[in-house]
């Protein structure tokens, strides 16, 4: 049965032209107009998400359906692609030429060897989305937001997706439709797989085509741009709960091993943080674990305190009793299974009584989730057949399945991950 043939109450049709929710203008109005005079929100995180929130469901509220579906289907995917488009051929970096002063159509054209008329036609959608600025007929400039496509860590998350996941969601109806609409649950079987008719996994499939694997480590980059990092107080206490009680008579022991580590960016981040940590005789080992081709692209000029050490996170964990393994962004890339094998190796390494398992992942909220916890998971279902989790699925998984004690959850909101401790 499809959903089309599902007998349901069908709404008046007057309703698709009729703002969403015009009753709640008002409240939304006043509640905004609560912010005037505010000058702080450039640096406030919270206070600037509280009220780009308000101005989201402001705009929800005034569009109609109609316009919804069209911005939906048509603007925002145009948008997107014409964006992945200038990234290839440089546009974006020949608006910021010369200061981004504004140039015409046919001077962007020749300096990026495009059809006039067909960049003519992209330059006007992107400047009709808020993109770029259209200072005269023919003429654009850039504004902050595409002055930024210029950086990769930025620019690279459109190609990455582009890629390597919008192929997997475009596949998932078509995919969920063989599996009679059961939700993927293995990394070798799931629309990623069936999209790029592999049966490799994400990783892997990346590994052979290093193209691939640049646009996923720049989108990790900026994906963190911004963001507070797990070990400052406004997420976990790790000065008190980690630092402080290490052992610092052996210049040997591991404090932090950061498995799946990528290229070095959190050790790095950590250590410049506390960089008390790194003075002294015994400052011990900062480890940086994940593949080997990942660890040869870690920047050469990587604090010298940091070893890098090539490990499979399947097998066993070869440091031993270090103060803290931690994994941020690891285990909601696996289904359950693969993570009980994940977190059972580390579980072998640990010290009783002294070593930390810090896992920093969203907690998903019974109510209220946030946009940036709830699009991750979905791209986890058709990439890995896995899952952002909640505080009861992290339970089952990390205490029935794993035989761990969560100690503390500590979560710090607004689509943060939190750092989830546990023992042994
Ligand atoms: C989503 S990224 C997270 C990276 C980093 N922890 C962060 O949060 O920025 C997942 C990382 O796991 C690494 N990885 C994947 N499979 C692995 C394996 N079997 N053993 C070790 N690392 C692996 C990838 O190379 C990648 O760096």
């Amino acid at each position: 049965m499809s959903a089309h043939s599902v007998a349901a109450d069908q709404a008046d049709i007057s309703i698709g032209s009729t703002p969403c929710d015009i009753g709640n203008v008002p409240t939304l109005l006043e509640s905004i107009s609560s912010f005037r005079g505010r000058n702080d929100l450039g640096t406030n995180r919270d206070d600037r998400l509280d009220l780009l929130e308000q101005a989201r469901k402001l705009v929800h509220a005034l569009e109609t359906p109609r316009e919804l579906m069209l911005k939906h289907i048509g603007a925002e995917t145009a948008s997107f692609f014409s964006i992945a488009l200038g990234i290839d051929v440089g546009l974006f970096k020949a608006l910021v030429l010369h200061q981004g002063k504004p140039k015409k159509v046919k001077e962007i054209a020749g300096i990026i060897g495009f059809d006039v008329d067909g960049l003519s036609r992209i330059l006007r959608h992107l400047a009709a989305m808020g993109h770029i600025e259209n200072t005269g007929p023919d003429e654009y400039a850039p504004n902050n937001f595409s002055k930024a496509l210029t950086i990769p860590v930025i620019a690279d998350g459109y190609l990455f997706y582009r890629e390597t996941c919008i192929p997997s969601m475009l596949h998932l109806h078509s995919w969920l439709k063989t599996k009679a609409y059961q939700t993927p649950t293995t990394v070798i079987d799931n629309p990623f797989t069936f999209g790029q008719r592999t049966s490799m996994t994400m990783f892997e499939f990346m590994a052979i085509e290093p193209y691939r694997m640049e646009h996923f480590n720049h989108h990790m980059g900026g994906y963190r741009l911004g963001r507070p990092s797990w070990f400052e107080p406004s997420v976990y206490p790790a000065q008190e709960r980690l630092l402080a009680l290490r052992d610092s008579s052996n210049s040997d022991a591991a404090v932090l091993v950061d498995i799946g580590g990528n290229k070095g960016h959190d050790l790095e981040r950590f250590l410049s943080y506390f960089p008390s940590v790194a003075e002294g005789e015994n400052k011990g080992k900062f480890i940086l674990q994940d593949t080997a081709p990942v660890l040869a692209e870690a920047p050469s000029d990587l604090i010298s305190l940091i070893e890098k050490q090539p490990h499979d996170f399947f097998m066993p964990q070869p440091v031993q009793g270090a103060r803290a393994y931690y994994l941020h962004h690891i285990l909601h890339d696996w289904p359950d299974a693969k993570c009980e094998v994940i977190v059972k190796q580390i579980r072998g390494s640990m010290k009783k009584g002294y070593s930390k398992l810090l896992i920093n992942e969203h907690v998903i909220p019974a109510v209220g989730a946030n946009w940036e916890a709830t699009y991750l998971d979905l791209y986890m279902m058709v990439q890995f057949g896995s899952r952002e989790r909640t505080e009861e699925e992290w339970k089952v998984l990390l205490e029935e399945k794993c035989g761990m004690r969560i100690v503390g959850i500590w979560n710090p909101g607004n689509g943060v991950e939190a750092v989830i401790e546990c023992e042994i």
